[in-house]
């Protein structure tokens, strides 16, 4: 099984209860959405492998640690992921940007896949699927659908705020995934939506509705 882990650094949990706040403008919403993204990659890319490499200082010449391995993509799911890819390019400013277009039926709460636009590369690279809100699963599981079915296999999951349900369907269908959140809140309620969540990620994000 993949891990499970919250990721609840005091300055995560300060800035995602300030989002929480209905009365937040988009301004204030995109700026601290962006601002909690860098600092979950900071904590999401801590085991990213490093290898040896020989630097010649001032100094002296001595061998010490560069990153290596497997390059990163950021996989936004659209809308709302995308609110969270900029935060992350500050850290990791090299990654590529993949983009999965996927919406829930507001009635059945089925996603729907409207758009998939990847690097090449993406079975070599280590895959950050970015997502504010994990609420059911779907969305997320048919996206990683999409990704494996074009090769991926290293798969990390980053969300703002995950419902047990939705980790529980994600843990499921993609056991080999791991799941990163900076809230699993209490359940969905009727409609689908994340109590207490934060109310609809996109429509905060890009002021929409
Ligand atoms: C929201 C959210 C997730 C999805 C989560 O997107 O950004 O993608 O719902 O719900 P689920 O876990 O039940 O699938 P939405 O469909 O509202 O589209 P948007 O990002 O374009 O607003
Ligand atoms: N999508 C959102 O944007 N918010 C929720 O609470 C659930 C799904």
């Amino acid at each position: 099984m993949g891990k499970f882990e919250v990721l609840d650094h005091p300055l995560i949990q300060h800035k995602l209860t300030l989002i929480r706040d209905k009365k937040i403008g988009t301004k204030i919403f995109r700026e601290t959405v962006n601002e909690i993204s860098t600092l979950m990659a900071y904590e999401v890319s801590r085991d990213m492998p490093l290898e040896d490499v020989t630097v010649e200082t001032p100094i002296a010449k001595t061998v010490k640690k560069q990153l290596a391995g497997k390059k990163v993509a950021i996989i936004p799911i659209l809308r709302a992921g995308l609110g969270m890819v900029d935060g992350i390019l500050e850290l990791i400013p090299a990654a590529k940007v993949g983009h999965i277009g996927m919406y829930r039926d507001e009635t059945t709460l089925m996603p729907h896949e409207y758009f998939v636009k990847l690097p090449s590369d993406i079975d070599q690279r280590q895959l950050f699927v970015v997502d504010p809100m994990l609420a059911t699963g779907g969305s997320a599981i048919m996206a990683i659908d999409a990704l494996k079915k074009r090769g991926a296999t290293n798969i990390k999951f980053v969300c703002l705020v995950a419902a047990p349900e939705g980790v529980k369907a994600l843990q499921t269908k993609h056991p080999d995934v791991d799941i990163y959140t900076a809230s699993l809140d209490e359940k969905l309620n009727e409609d689908g939506y994340i109590i207490p969540g934060l109310g609809d990620a996109g429509d905060r994000l890009f002021g929409t509705k």
